[in-house]
């Protein structure tokens, strides 16, 4: 038997509460895929729907965002020497573990400056949060509404509108830490995402005006209340659904406002070649200090339960990771 690794393994039904650290061989990269030395693994609510939807029993392995380094070559057997290039990348699944297989189309490499941690958020939190602005097309000066806006891809969304220049960036999050957070990080307005009349809260805090854009990852009443607030040609982006409300909607609605809603996920983006040039922005506007990344709380893979419990009990700012390293 080859080189063995450690991993975190689904093995039931009762999500996070199934996973099991598990002794298995190092992947050998196919051809086209490289194998990865991991350094940390970004835990994603997304996990969790896969886990609950039981997507992850045929994968065997939960998430899909690492960073690390490459080893050179793609042979694996003896090497344990960690020489290669600093990436990031999207893996399908099975990011949970030392090694990880990875088409060599979804990794990037990471410049000096950002460390693994950083760079994990900027490929996972910060690419996803830009490319709802490209898919919102956002024009400077219009007003963008932003859901879960303490989170870490929230917190980048508010930042980069205002690299952007946005006209208004609205903050919504559920406590006064979290505004405040949200606020201090150029925020123009900050709304509680819980308050009844929310869609009347979100016209206020747009000095009176219907809102252009809004960026929805929680459904349910928070997906119409800010469609409610949405201005004639305005759009809705959909990229999560935190809630566990997925809202039905009467298309013919739609047409009245001239409204589109439309959604992101960072894979497509990724498999369609798009995702490169908007990191290394990402990369640069971080270099510069205009899209600074709160650090999260950190866990080793002994406690990758507890890492996904973290993230549902609602209370973390930056991006939850995974420390592949320590042992
Ligand atoms: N579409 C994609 O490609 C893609 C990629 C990455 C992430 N995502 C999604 O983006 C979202 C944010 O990810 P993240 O890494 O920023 O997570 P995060 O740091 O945990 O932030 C998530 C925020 O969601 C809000 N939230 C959590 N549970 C909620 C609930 N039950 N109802 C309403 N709001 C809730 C919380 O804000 P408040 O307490 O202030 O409401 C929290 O700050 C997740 O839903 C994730 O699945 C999507």
């Amino acid at each position: 038997m080859g080189p063995t690794m450690r991993a975190v393994a689904y093995t039931g039904l009762d999500g996070p509460n199934d996973f099991q650290l598990i002794d298995e061989p190092v992947p050998t990269p196919a051809k086209g895929e490289v194998l990865i030395r991991v350094s940390r693994v970004g835990v994603n609510a997304a996990d969790k729907i896969l886990l609950d939807t039981g997507f992850n029993l045929f994968t065997g392995q939960p998430s899909a965002q690492i960073s690390g380094s490459v080893i050179p070559g793609g042979e694996v057997v003896g090497v344990r020497e960690d020489t290669g290039q600093r990436v990031v990348a999207l893996c399908g699944a099975g990011g949970y573990a030392e090694w990880v297989a990875v088409s060599a189309a979804r990794v990037y490499p990471v410049p000096d400056h950002v460390d693994d941690t950083d760079a994990l958020t900027l490929m996972a939190s910060g690419l996803t949060a830009w490319f709802l602005y490209e898919a919102a097309h956002v024009a400077p000066g219009e007003s963008v509404v932003i859901t879960g806006a303490a989170g870490a891809l929230g917190s980048i969304a508010v930042q980069l509108g205002v690299c952007r220049g946005a006209g208004r960036v609205i903050a919504l999050a559920s406590t006064p830490k979290k505004r405040q957070f949200a606020q201090d990080l150029g925020a123009h307005a900050v709304t509680d995402s819980s308050a009844e009349r929310l869609a009347g809260r979100l016209v206020e805090a747009n000095d009176g005006a219907p809102v252009d854009v809004v960026f929805d990852m929680v459904g349910g009443k928070v997906f119409e209340e800010a469609r409610a607030a949405l201005a004639p040609f305005g759009r809705l982006v959909v990229f999560g659904t935190a809630s566990g409300d997925s809202p039905t909607l009467e298309t013919v609605s739609l047409a009245f406002g001239s409204h589109s809603v439309t959604g992101v996920w960072l894979p497509n983006f990724v498999d369609a070649g798009l995702a490169g040039p908007a990191l290394d922005k990402l990369f640069e506007l971080h270099g510069r200090g205009e899209v600074r990344t709160q650090e999260g709380p950190l866990f080793d893979l002994e406690h990758a339960r507890e890492a996904q419990d973290a993230l549902a009990d609602r209370n973390t700012f930056g991006k939850v990771q995974i420390d592949v390293t320590t042992r």
